[in-house]
């Protein structure tokens, strides 16, 4: 198994792209089986979990072209409209293909996600969406199988999330993109790339009002086309090179990001005590001063994001003073907690809250990542402590993150990959 080894210490400086987003990456490569034309998409990230994507649409028909960071994605010739447990099990994000596949063929058979390190994570809220819509949905040996009634179309229907999900909403903006009549989504996700999807909808041929507010309307057309759309940039990736920055007291410009889908995490970062400026589509962030501990509260966007709080939990542990950490989204998302206490960190867990007391100094250790993001923060622990850090199991980094240790190196960091 592949770990990565760290010589903490060495402040980050430079420069580095910012890659397109993973998680607007993966549901619009499931758009592509919405429509028989082809889907020419730019900025693809070059991540584990696209690769596993593409795998899962290829079983299924779709014929995909990869250069450099394009791809097409053409869904002419479906034949087989089902998502295997193999797949289903290593990336979750593997369920977004049953909205497209209902909508446009009228049946899907999709392995239910079981749970995962960061909690129970039901997908009871996409069955009850398609099934407002008029699929007959069953759980099968293990699997959705979801049938639309002849005709064979899904019926436009007013649906209300309980709870806000993302891919929930992903999955029904798709199916409602091809259903008889208005369908209309209330306590949506108002995540970017929820719009993203959307506007890649759009430029397909479909009618949707609302994106990026907790009220989304859909009007279903007879049939989608072929079209071009370039991945919006991974909010959580520029994230976390800016907290790393921070954390190693470095001084950083991210090129191809967006300012405006980071306002919470910018906020938080200029209380930790960093100076930030914007350019066009960069961030550049100095951390010259003190660091300080900052309290934070994850929830739906646009607050602070569950996908960013192992990274600030990492900041915090060196940070001036004591913080409290809310994490609202996942019952388990403190998994780095017992990693990061490895490396000297002081934090405490009661219920969903931490409570980090920031230490003058972490020290290397071996390490185990537990989750995408929980690696994350073991990296950014890393590049901070004294002495060498050796992670372990570093494949949930590659699910998400491009060339992580070549652009850490880019930006002076003493890392490597050890095979
Ligand atoms: C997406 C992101 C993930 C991020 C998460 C929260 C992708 C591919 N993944 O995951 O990186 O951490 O949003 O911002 O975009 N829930 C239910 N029933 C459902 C669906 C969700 O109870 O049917 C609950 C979940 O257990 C969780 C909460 O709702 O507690 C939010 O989950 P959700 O937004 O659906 O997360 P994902 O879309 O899986």
């Amino acid at each position: 198994m592949q770990k990565l080894a760290i010589q903490g210490g060495t402040p980050l400086r430079g420069e580095v792209r910012i890659s397109g987003a993973k998680n607007a990456a993966l549901p619009i490569m499931c758009a592509s089986l919405l429509s028989s034309d082809a889907l020419q998409l730019s900025n693809m990230p070059d991540l584990h979990d696209v690769a596993t994507m593409r795998k899962l649409l290829e079983q299924m028909g779709v014929k995909a072209a990869i250069q450099g960071s394009e791809m097409t994605l053409s869904g002419a010739h479906i034949d087989k409209l089902e998502a295997p447990y193999e797949m289903v099990k290593t990336m979750r994000a593997a369920v977004l293909v049953l909205g497209p596949l209902v909508a446009r063929f009228g049946e899907a058979r999709v392995s239910l996600p079981g749970g995962c390190a960061i909690g129970s994570r039901p997908v009871d809220l996409h069955i009850k969406g398609l099934q407002a819509m008029g699929a007959v949905i069953s759980i099968e040996h293990g699997y959705i199988h979801a049938q639309v009634p002849a005709p064979g179309r899904l019926k436009g229907a007013h649906f209300f999330f309980d709870m806000v999900s993302v891919t929930g909403t992903e999955n029904l903006m798709m199916a409602a993109t091809l259903a008889d009549g208005v369908t209309v989504l209330e306590n949506a996700a108002r995540e970017p790339e929820v719009m993203d999807l959307a506007h890649c909808l759009i430029a397909m041929g479909a009618k949707i009002e609302g994106a990026g507010s907790d009220t989304i309307r859909i009007t279903g057309v007879a049939k989608l086309h072929g079209a071009t759309h370039r991945i919006m940039p991974d909010r959580i990736e520029s994230g976390t090179f800016l907290v790393a920055a921070a954390a190693t007291r470095g001084s950083v410009m991210l090129h191809n990001t967006r300012a405006d889908i980071l306002e919470t995490v910018l906020e938080k970062l200029q209380e930790a005590g960093a100076h930030i400026r914007m350019e066009g589509d960069g961030i550049h962030l100095d951390m010259a001063g003190p660091l300080k501990s900052v309290n934070l509260r994850t929830a739906p966007y646009p607050a602070f994001p569950t996908d960013m709080q192992a990274q600030f939990m990492a900041l915090n542990t060196i940070a001036l003073g004591s913080a409290m950490m809310v994490e609202t989204i996942f019952e388990n998302r403190f998994m780095h907690v017992q990693e990061l206490r490895r490396l000297g960190a002081q934090i405490d867990i009661e219920g969903n809250t931490a409570l980090v007391r920031g230490v003058e100094q972490l020290e290397g250790a071996t390490v185990m990542a537990t989750d995408l993001r929980a690696s994350a923060s073991l990296v950014i622990a890393g590049l901070v402590a004294q002495g060498e850090t050796i992670i372990d199991r570093i494949y949930h980094l590659d699910r998400g993150y491009e060339h992580i240790e070549a652009k850490l190196s880019q930006l002076g960091a003493n890392i490597r990959r050890l095979k």
